[in-house]
């Protein structure tokens, strides 16, 4: 488990950031989706909103039995970090659920499921000297 760094923190709940979530199929192909409904729960947790998904959480669901680990991608101009993340938990219920489904829905969207991720990795992908390194 990683603590994310506060800049990286700060990126996931920026409304305005992208956030490409990026998962594995039971075959090893590789699936990736824009999750804009996604954020942090605490510092070493992220959210993902299932709203349209289906082949990713079939994938999540996969990756939390064999512990393989997803991907968020979160940018914002020249800003990019790879946040890897092992699957916590999908949630469907509970005081948690409810109060996002609420939000979710001054959205007018209809949330099925919350994806839980546990950060373990981060990665600088920004378009600097040090490209591609692990930061936590
Ligand atoms: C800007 C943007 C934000 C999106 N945010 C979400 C999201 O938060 N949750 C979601 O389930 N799908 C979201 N989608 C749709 C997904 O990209 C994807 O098309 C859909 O979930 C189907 O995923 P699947 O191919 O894994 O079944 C978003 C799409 C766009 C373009």
């Amino acid at each position: 488990m990683a603590k994310l760094p506060d800049g990286v923190f700060n990126l996931l709940n920026d409304r305005s950031s992208s956030k490409i979530l990026g998962t594995k199929s039971a075959k090893g192909d590789v699936h990736l989706i824009n999750v804009g409904g996604a954020g942090t729960i605490d510092p070493e947790t992220i959210f993902v909103g299932e709203v349209f998904m289906k082949a990713t959480s079939e994938n999540l669901e996969h990756s939390k039995k064999d512990r393989s680990h997803a991907s968020i991608l979160v940018s914002k101009g020249p800003e990019s970090y790879e946040v890897r993340c092992s699957v916590k938990d999908h949630v469907t219920a509970g005081p948690m659920f409810e109060k996002m489904k609420e939000t979710f829905k001054a959205m007018k969207v209809d949330l099925k499921g919350v994806w839980l991720l546990k950060a373990e990795e981060v990665y600088n992908e920004s378009p600097t000297w040090d490209s591609g390194r692990k930061i936590v």
